[in-house]
């Protein structure tokens, strides 16, 4: 059977994700006020949404940005939840205040395994932001203290998500509708 796959119905439009962003922008504003922050986006889904958010986020806090990429170890459709990591950040996080910007978590296996490698480089604070969030699916119990919106178990891409690489540039968030023919 021969699987084809098109972008359908838009879940997210672009005028909500960006209303969102700057409601999770500002609230970060808040806590972190007179704070230094250390923004990690995880390449490369993250992007996108790293992007508009570090612009909503007041002058008053003292952000930076720091990335890591990362890839799943093995047979990818069967999640380990150990993940290589491709890129490194650039810069030590010790006694640093943490934010991990994710573009989605399904599972949750990815993220756990993030915050306890973060944790051990001994930050000060660590926190999490993820746009979407597939309830559902979730095996492991992760915090996420910033979150965009709670989504369907639907295969999304748009916004920074894509499937096999395409469609991160899309400006609103898809489900992508499985063809077979
Ligand atoms: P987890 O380890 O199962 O939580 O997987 C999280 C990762 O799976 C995300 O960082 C995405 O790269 C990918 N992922 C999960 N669901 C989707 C989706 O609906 N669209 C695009 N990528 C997804
Ligand atoms: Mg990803």
């Amino acid at each position: 059977m021969i699987m084809e796959y098109k972008v359908a119905d838009v879940l997210i439009p672009e005028k909500e994700i960006a209303k969102r962003v700057h409601e999770i922008g500002e609230k970060i504003g808040k806590d972190y006020a007179g704070k230094d922050l250390v923004v990690v986006g995880i390449l490369k889904g993250a992007v996108v949404f790293m992007s508009d958010l570090v612009r909503a986020i007041p002058e008053t806090v003292n952000v930076s940005l720091d990335f890591m990429a990362v890839s799943s170890y093995g047979d990818s459709t069967k999640t380990s939840g150990i993940v290589r990591i491709v890129k490194d950040l650039d810069s030590s996080v010790k006694d640093k205040n943490v934010l991990i910007v994710e573009d989605i978590v399904d599972t949750g296996l990815t993220l756990s395994y993030l915050v306890k490698l973060m944790h051990e480089r001994q930050p000060g604070t660590i926190r999490v932001c993820a746009l979407l969030d597939k309830e559902e699916r979730r095996k492991v119990s992760v915090h996420v203290e910033y979150k965009g919106f709670s989504i369907p178990d639907k295969f999304v891409v748009g916004y920074g998500l894509d499937y096999a690489g395409r469609w991160r540039n899309l400006p609103s968030v898809h489900i992508v509708e499985v063809l077979e023919q």
